[in-house]
Order: structure tokens, then C-alpha cells, then sequence
């Protein structure tokens, strides 16, 4: 699969009293190809999380175009952006976003549940051994850490073995052991053949990088690999 975005910018109205435009994103142009593991580095509020909204489908930019393969996604209904983000799509947010109704199983299964995976009980259980969660399966997400609630929202992404996934700072919460645990995950998944973007502010992420690059006023300046 290969990813390509356009000459993407995106504006956000403010809300006070001023209500002017703030250009988050300017020009911007990036192609992300199966296999591969991306870094995106930059100071908070330079538009990382921005960018992966909208290269996920989740928002719209203001310009340019966001092509999965040769299909424009924002030429697509909502119904059919919504399965194409379930069945290819894996995204892990900035924030917490576990189900609280939910045990941790139930939420790695979660998107199973949406558009089907015969294996999916089989996997859920192999990724929570993977991230250490098989003693809290049957916990709820009220009685987890926030490392613990971290690892549950990866495994989740993880489960319909996605072609592409996004993570937003995916170690937050962690420590360096489990970070490393969480980007050795993250490449597996790309020598498996998904393509992977990651927004982090950990050094050591541009060891599991083919790619690094570095958000500075609305654009992405490439860092390391091509
Ligand atoms: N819905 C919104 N309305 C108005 N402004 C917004 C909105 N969402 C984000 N912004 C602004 O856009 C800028 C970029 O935000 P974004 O969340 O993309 O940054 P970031 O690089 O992910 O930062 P961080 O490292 O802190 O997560 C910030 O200045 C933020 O205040
Ligand atoms: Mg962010």
C-alpha cells in the first residue's frame, strides 16, 4: 500500500473572541509506503497530531489531497471511510480511549467486532501475552495504570493486522523497557508489511526509523533515510 498526501494545509478557527484562522499546516507533502517504519518528530502544538488526523480520515485538511492507494479517502462516503478505516487502518490516539464498559479483552477485541476476524480470539490473547497484559484480561480500564491502558490501546491497533497504522505518542506513559517492548511491536509490524507513522518525542525511536522527519512551522523536514 502506498499512502500519499498532497499539499496538505490545514486551518483551525479559534474560538475566543478574536476568532482569527491559526495555519497549523502549510504545503505539506509526505508519501508512506508498506514495510516501512516513519518518525515525526517536533514541538508540541507544531501539528504532529493534526497531520495524523488527517491522514487517517479522521479529519479534513482545508487543502490538498490524502490518496490510500489510488482512492482520494475524502471522496468517500462516510460509510465506506469508516470500513476502510476498520479493516486497513490502525490508530493509536494521543489520549486514553479504552471502552470503560469493556474489559481489556473485550476492548483489544473490540474492533474485531466492527468488520470480523475468524482469528480474532486467538490474537487478542497473543497480543495481551506480547504486552504483558494476560493477568488484567478480564480487568476493567478503571483499574488499569495509565503504562497498562497504553499497552491496551497498542494491542487494539494491532489486532486486525492493519496495513497502515498511526501512533501518537504511543509511549507516553511508559518506561524506557516497555517503550523499547512498543517500538520492537511497531517494526515487527512493518516487517510483516504494514506501514507504520509515529509521532514521538523518545531519542531512541529513530534506531527502529527508516524515516525521520522533523514538523517545523506547517512542514515536515526530512531527517534521516528517504
Ligand atoms: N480543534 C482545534 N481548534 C483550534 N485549534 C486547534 C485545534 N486542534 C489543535 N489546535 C491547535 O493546532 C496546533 C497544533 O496542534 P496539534 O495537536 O496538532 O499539535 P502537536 O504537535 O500534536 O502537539 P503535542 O506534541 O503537544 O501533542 C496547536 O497550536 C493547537 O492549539
Ligand atoms: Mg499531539
Amino acid at each position: 500500500m502506498l499512502i500519499t498526501a498532497q499539499n496538505i494545509t490545514k486551518s483551525y478557527q479559534r474560538k475566543g473572541k478574536t476568532k482569527a484562522p491559526v495555519q497549523v499546516l502549510s504545503n505539506t507533502d509526505l508519501s508512506i509506503e508498506s514495510g516501512k517504519v516513519y518518525v515525526i518528530l517536533g514541538r508540541s502544538g507544531s501539528g504532529k497530531s493534526t497531520l495524523l488526523n488527517i491522514l487517517s480520515g479522521l479529519l479534513t485538511s482545508s487543502t490538498g489531497t490524502v490518496r490510500y492507494d489510488d482512492t482520494d479517502i475524502y471522496s468517500l462516503t462516510d460509510g465506506e471511510l469508516s470500513q476502510l478505516r476498520c479493516k486497513r487502518v490502525g490508530y493509536i490516539p494521543q489520549g486514553q480511549s479504552a471502552v470503560g464498559t469493556l474489559t481489556v479483552r473485550e476492548n483489544v477485541l473490540l474492533p474485531t467486532a466492527i468488520v470480523g476476524n475468524a482469528n480474532g480470539f486467538s490474537r487478542a490473547d497473543h497480543l495481551l501475552e506480547q504486552f504483558g497484559l494476560t493477568p488484567l484480561r478480564d480487568a476493567r480500564p478503571d483499574e488499569l495504570s495509565g503504562g497498562e491502558l497504553r499497552r491496551l490501546s497498542i494491542a487494539r491497533a494491532l489486532i486486525n493486522s492493519p496495513d497502515v497504522i498511526f501512533a501518537d505518542e504511543p509511549t507516553n506513559d511508559l518506561d524506557e523497557e516497555n517503550s523499547r517492548i512498543v517500538f520492537e511491536q511497531l517494526r515487527n509490524a512493518a516487517q510483516s508489511g504494514a506501514a507504520v507513522v509515529i509521532v514521538t518525542h523518545e531519542l531512541f525511536a529513530q534506531e527502529f526509523a527508516d524515516v525521520v522527519y522533523r514538523m517545523q512551522q506547517g512542514s515536515l523536514i526530512r531527517e534521516k533515510g528517504q
